[in-house]
């Protein structure tokens, strides 16, 4: 298991029936099986060949009945509530079609890889309480990851949208490493040749990601 994988499994808490989609290799589904932090897990992918990898790890969960495989989009296939859904490795849209309109689970646990805002404006317009947001490194890349309950209410300001709760509170050396290389990034596409609207947008994001950077470097 990777580090971000690792990183991800630790937030997730013990329950009935856990569902892993996007599932892929099946890992985190058997770090639920394996420690018996759930009784049942469901498999989804949409991808068949992908599915099949978790199913191989699976097997023999798989046919005690404890672990269900179910190859479709998100949860379209899953024939009960979930009380746990992980969704990690997809972008922060595809996350938002998994969710749709449904209810959102007792618990939820989010890893975008991308349009992280997005996918915290969608969970607070849902009434979710956000139990954890912040960013973390694992192998050698800045991972976001949004856990929480599907029921509660939350406030988010702005800047939380945009950054994440948690990484304003008490930021880590992690996330301002994030945001300088986010900074080099976005100067490099503004120079780039983008269009007009697209380097507006490329400056707001700057202009934010810089007053965060100040406030943290005025801090140390
Ligand atoms: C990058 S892998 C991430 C695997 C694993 N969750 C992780 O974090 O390591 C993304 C997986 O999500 C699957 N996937 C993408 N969109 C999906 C959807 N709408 N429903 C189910 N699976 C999906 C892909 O087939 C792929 O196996």
């Amino acid at each position: 298991m990777t580090d971000r994988l690792r990183e991800i499994c630790a937030s997730l808490p013990a329950c009935g029936t856990f569902a892993d989609v996007g599932c892929d290799h099946g890992y985190c589904a058997e770090y639920m099986l394996k420690s018996g932090r759930c009784a049942r897990a469901y498999l989804t992918d949409i991808s068949r060949e992908s599915l099949k990898k978790a199913e191989k790890l699976l097997a023999d969960y798989i046919a005690r009945g404890q672990c269900v495989p179910v190859c479709c989009d998100g949860l379209q296939g899953v024939p009960e509530r979930c009380d746990c859904v992980l969704i990690a490795g997809m972008g922060g849209e595809e996350i938002l079609h998994v969710l749709g309109e449904r209810e959102l689970p007792d618990f939820f646990a989010l890893q975008p890889m991308k349009n992280a805002d997005k996918v915290r404006r969608y969970l607070i317009s849902r009434g979710a309480k956000i139990l954890r947001d912040y960013t973390f490194r694992a192998e050698g890349k800045y991972y976001d990851y949004i856990v929480g309950r599907g029921s509660g209410g939350d406030e988010y300001a702005d800047y939380e949208f945009y950054f994440g709760r948690d990484n304003l509170k008490g930021p880590s050396a992690e996330f301002y490493e994030k945001l300088k290389e986010e900074q080099g990034k976005l100067k490099s596409y503004a120079c780039a040749r983008v269009s007009e609207e697209n380097r507006a947008e490329l400056r707001e994001r700057l202009l934010l990601l810089e007053e965060v950077i100040d406030a943290i470097e005025n801090d140390l």
